[in-house]
């Protein structure tokens, strides 16, 4: 089926000027931190590639690209006010172009949310001296010359797009500078670009809007993605927004809206703006289609539409023009290419995890939880290719790791089995998602459960594998996926403590006075002590750091954060616990620090501590012996993706041996799904 053909709203075209856009569904921006001298190169390239291949209709690249140099890149951001940037998004361009998929690009001026220790060490500049609390630059107040001198970098960056082909810009204007300008709350100036009227508050945008015109002409394509509502008291009102559009629209010069509620200066507002799994669906979306009604320009808009259907009814109901699903493309680049052909049901589901967006302010460029080829697209693609040689291959675990691993495999051509001690596949993931908040994770496991089933791969639940059921299924490969288990003795009496794990489960429901030991400081740590708390347990979370929960990353702690606050739990930063003992019906804590040493005494009904987990490697140790590789693997081999991973240190054997995720040391899912795709992809 092709798009003209087809009845399905999302695969209608879309006419935005001379522009026609072959479907209804965009990739909104997203800066994946892929960016190397600032430049997007051969991964970026493919990763927006990829998309435009599995068929979207528009991809809007970079995400804040900056246009000045006092702009400096916050989060891996393209340097759109260096010349070389033309020749990489031409080339960019044109891949996408191949695939009739829409170009465009995000530029801004970052304005407060930067830092000035960065870059050229230029200070931050804003209309007003307020300091945006996620990035903590206290701002220059904006002089004359800055206004002029960011007007042309603004055209000048502009120009270079339209030079590399792109078909249009869209120009940010949500917590950057731009509508700092427009805020009452955050504009200190004095006219004529402040003060009471908006007059003055939107001249800037409007002469940066002209010197853009000026420069690329009447045709190319030129929006603004725009928060028509900051819901922040006395800054950007509902009805300011509206009126913002309307005025934009008065121009002439502004061929779409892309539209925001929000502002993301504080990690709990981006949150709202981009929710997070656990948060409501499309919680914006009849806003956007107010502003569409209200303003009548074409209109775009993301944030949690995660699956087909909600998209659907998106553009079915004229709420938009163009609908984001920008995550959902991060977990899967060929939505529309499914959708077309008919397989919408082999979509991998976006879990709401948002690994992707906390790894670019933390950790370094996007991941998905659950996709490992997303952003490593030129050494592990999409689509895995048949292997040479069929062969056997046993799995033992169906957590995210075994799973995947049995998938590849599959994928690949090979018989699979996977045996399971559980009665249910799922494993760590299974326990996680009991949580309601997190009962979207499910997905990770509901999905290749459902591709393994049409691959035709083989399970025995209710099965502790041994070596002799191992040997007995005579595999040419075993990948031992089993796991760990919650470690608690990590100092004296700590066998007393229970494991985050058994109060996930409901299996321990301890009350009163409660101790969580984060060591771990992963999820496992808040996700015990908010259901604790929420439970009614006296709940005191403590950990050895600065901060709590050094390894939940920022949207993720979010929802935590507002739980424990709103049940009073007490957080103890820079304390570790040094011991435990019987007192009476409860237990003895001594704490210490690792900053003196100094400590003291506690009582408590229950500890729970979260120290990760260890290996269940029983298994993996009688094999290793009776493997062909003696279970070794090539770390040459797996870095460079190509060869056979398991060198033949016991040619005469009759297996390849592998184990993978927790199984051998404590990690976390990407891990693990990215440890099984890169090995199965070359077994
Ligand atoms: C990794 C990542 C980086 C992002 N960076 C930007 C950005 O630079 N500019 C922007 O306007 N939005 C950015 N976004 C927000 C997305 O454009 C989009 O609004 C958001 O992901 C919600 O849509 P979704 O639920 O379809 O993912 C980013 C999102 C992600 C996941
Ligand atoms: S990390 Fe989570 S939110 Fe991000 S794309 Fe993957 S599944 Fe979706």
């Amino acid at each position: 089926m092709t798009e003209r053909t087809s009845r399905d709203p999302l695969l209608q075209p879309y006419q935005l000027k001379h522009l026609t856009l072959k479907n209804r569904i965009m990739t909104t921006a997203h800066e994946p931190a892929y960016t190397e001298d600032g430049l997007p190169k051969e991964r970026y390239r493919a990763y927006h590639e990829e998309r435009a291949r599995g068929g979207v209709g528009m991809v809007m690249t970079a995400g804040s690209a900056v246009v000045s140099r006092d702009s400096p890149a916050a989060f891996g951001n393209i340097l759109a006010w260096k010349d070389e940037v033309t020749p990489w998004m031409a080339k960019l361009a044109e891949a996408c172009h191949a695939h009739g998929c829409a170009v465009m690009i995000q530029l801004t001026h970052l304005g407060w949310r930067t830092r000035w220790d960065v870059g050229d060490w230029l200070p931050a500049v804003a209309p007003g001296p307020a300091r945006e609390p996620a990035h903590r630059a206290f701002p220059k107040v904006m002089e004359d010359w800055d206004i002029a001198r960011i007007i042309e970098d603004y055209a000048d960056a502009a120009e270079r797009m339209q030079a590399a082909g792109l078909d249009g810009i869209e120009l940010e204007a949500y917590g950057h500078l731009m509508d700092a300008f427009w805020s009452r709350q955050l504009n200190a100036l004095d006219g004529p670009y402040g003060g009471s009227d908006l007059d003055s508050r939107i001249k800037f945008s409007l002469e940066v809007l002209q010197a853009i015109r000026d420069r690329v002409g009447p045709e190319f394509i030129v929006g603004l993605r725009y928060t028509a509502d900051d819901l922040v008291e006395g800054s950007i009102s509902e009805a300011e927004g509206i009126e913002i559009g309307r005025r934009l629209k008065a121009t002439g010069q502004v061929d779409f809206l892309n539209v925001i509620r929000g502002r993301v200066d504080t990690e709990p507002r981006l949150t709202d703006v981009i929710p997070v799994q656990g948060m409501t669906s499309a919680p914006h979306l009849d806003f956007a289609g107010k502003i569409r009604a209200e303003v009548g320009l074409p209109t775009f808009h993301a944030a949690r539409i995660p699956d087909v259907a909600t998209a659907r009814h998106a553009v079915a109901e004229g709420k938009l023009d163009m609908v984001g699903m920008t995550r959902a493309h991060i977990a899967d680049p060929h939505i529309v290419a499914k959708i077309m052909a008919g397989q919408e049901d082999r979509i991998r589901p976006c879990v709401g995890a948002t690994y992707c967006l906390d790894r670019i302010y933390q950790a370094g460029g996007a991941l998905c939880i659950h996709n490992a080829s997303t952003g490593r697209e030129l050494e592990q693609p999409h689509v895995i290719e048949k292997a040479a040689t069929p062969r056997k291959v046993v799995v033992i675990g169906a957590g995210p790791g075994g799973l995947e691993a049995a998938r590849v495999a599959a994928e690949r051509g090979h018989a699979v089995t996977v045996l399971e001690a559980a009665d249910q596949p799922g494993g760590q993931i299974r326990l996680l998602a009991q949580s309601q908040r997190r009962s979207e994770m499910i997905g990770i496991i509901d999905w290749r459960m459902a591709q393994c089933e049409e691959l035709g791969v083989a399970f025995q639940f209710n099965t502790f594998a041994e070596t002799d059921e191992v040997l007995a299924l005579s595999p040419d490969l075993v990948v031992l996926a089993t796991g760990g288990l919650p470690q608690v003795e990590v100092l004296p009496g700590g066998g007393l403590a229970l494991s985050p794990w058994e109060v996930i489960s409901g299996e321990a429901k301890p009350s009163g006075r409660v101790l969580v030991y984060d060591e771990a400081g992963d999820h496992a740590g808040v996700q015990a002590a908010e259901l604790l708390a929420k439970a009614g347990a006296e709940v005191e979370l403590m950990n050895p750091e600065r901060g709590i929960s050094p390894e939940v990353l920022g949207m993720n702690f979010v929802p935590y954060m507002r739980a424990l606050q709103a049940h009073d739990v007490t957080f103890t930063v820079g304390r570790r616990l040094a011991a435990l003992e019987r007192a009476g019906n409860g237990l003895k804590a001594v704490v210490g620090t690792d900053y003196s040493t100094a400590t003291y005494e506690a009582l408590f009904d229950a500890v729970v501590i979260n120290a990760g987990t260890l290996p269940m490697d029983d298994l993996y140790f009688e094999l290793k012996p009776l493997s062909r590789n003696l279970g070794e693997v090539s770390q040459a081999v797996l870095v460079a993706a190509q060869g056979y991973p398991f060198p033949q240190r016991a040619p005469d054997a009759a297996f390849d041996l592998v184990r993978i995720g927790d199984a051998v040391a404590s990690r976390n899912i990407h891990a693990a799904i990215y440890e099984a795709l890169r090995l199965m992809r070359l077994s």
